[in-house]
């Protein structure tokens, strides 16, 4: 299966994304980066459409919203959500695909960037879109985040070469890096720790061994022993990281905003 398919499938299986923490992480973004009133806005990887929403209500009915996913599942019931609004436009289609017949004035891209193919390309793109005082708005998290590298370091301990979703993206000096190669500037980085202590049986249950949401998931190819004995090491390294709190579930949250002039 291919991997759009395989994220396609897991976003279009999850009908309950919506809740009091996915809505308020994403919502955010506008603490550091609104639209203003007749504007045009793009919100990439919209999913149920919370910024996308965000911003029709910002920009008013002079100004208009374009939302993008390839979730079907999702887009039908951002569609339903908006329905009272006439200044947003729903489409089912690929970042990595898509062809805006518009420039716009800012791009959002809410918990979803780690998620495309080739990032600085879509990145570069993202800048060629935009209107010249535009800007673009997006979050990532840390490399650490979600128990990353205590994953990464489980398979390393027995010969598989896990790359880390999050690598890229994952400090405040690569993000100036790579949105500098994309010819961004006034690049703002503002963390967020949405982290949390959870129980050792929590945090040990957030992997199963196998589950891995990136290009190259060479965990798919092992044999089921191979994959408990990594298990076994994650399970180890994460009861190494208990305190009398439980475990830091470490979810550092990066609200990027970067400009075209
Ligand atoms: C974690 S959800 C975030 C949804 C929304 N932005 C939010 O914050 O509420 C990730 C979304 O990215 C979408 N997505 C992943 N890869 C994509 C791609 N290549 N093109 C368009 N959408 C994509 C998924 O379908 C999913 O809706």
């Amino acid at each position: 299966m291919s991997y759009k398919q395989q994220i396609t499938d897991f976003y279009n299986a999850r009908t309950n994304y919506d809740n009091d923490v996915t809505r308020n992480r994403a919502i955010a973004l506008f603490d550091y980066a609104s639209p203003q009133i007749g504007q045009s806005v793009l919100d990439v990887a919209t999913g149920t459409g919370n910024i996308a929403i965000g911003a029709a209500k910002r920009v008013g009915a002079n100004g208009s919203v374009i939302g993008i996913d390839i979730a079907t599942e999702l887009l039908k019931i951002a569609r339903q959500k908006a329905q009272n609004l006439s200044n947003v436009q729903w489409i089912e289609v690929a970042v990595e695909e898509y062809q805006p017949s518009i420039q716009f004035d800012a791009i959002y891209c809410s918990f979803a960037i780690v998620l495309f193919s080739n990032i600085p390309a879509i990145l570069s793109n993202w800048c060629r879109s935009l209107n010249p005082s535009g800007f673009i708005a997006f979050t990532c998290s840390s490399e650490d985040s979600y128990f990353a590298l205590s994953i990464v370091e489980a398979c390393a301990k027995h010969g598989v070469i896990l790359p880390n979703l999050h690598e890229l993206l994952g400090t405040p000096e690569r993000i100036q890096q790579v949105l500098t190669q994309a010819n961004f500037t006034q690049i703002e980085i503002y963390p967020r720790q949405l982290g949390t202590y959870m129980t050792l049986e929590k945090a040990q249950s957030r992997w199963n061994g196998r589950f891995w949401l990136h290009q190259e998931n060479p965990l798919l190819e092992l044999e089921p022993e191979k994959i408990q004995q990594i298990k076994a090491s994650y399970d180890a390294a994460i009861a190494q990281l208990e305190s009398d709190r439980g475990v830091w579930h470490e979810e550092l949250i990066y609200y990027v905003v970067a400009r075209k002039i």
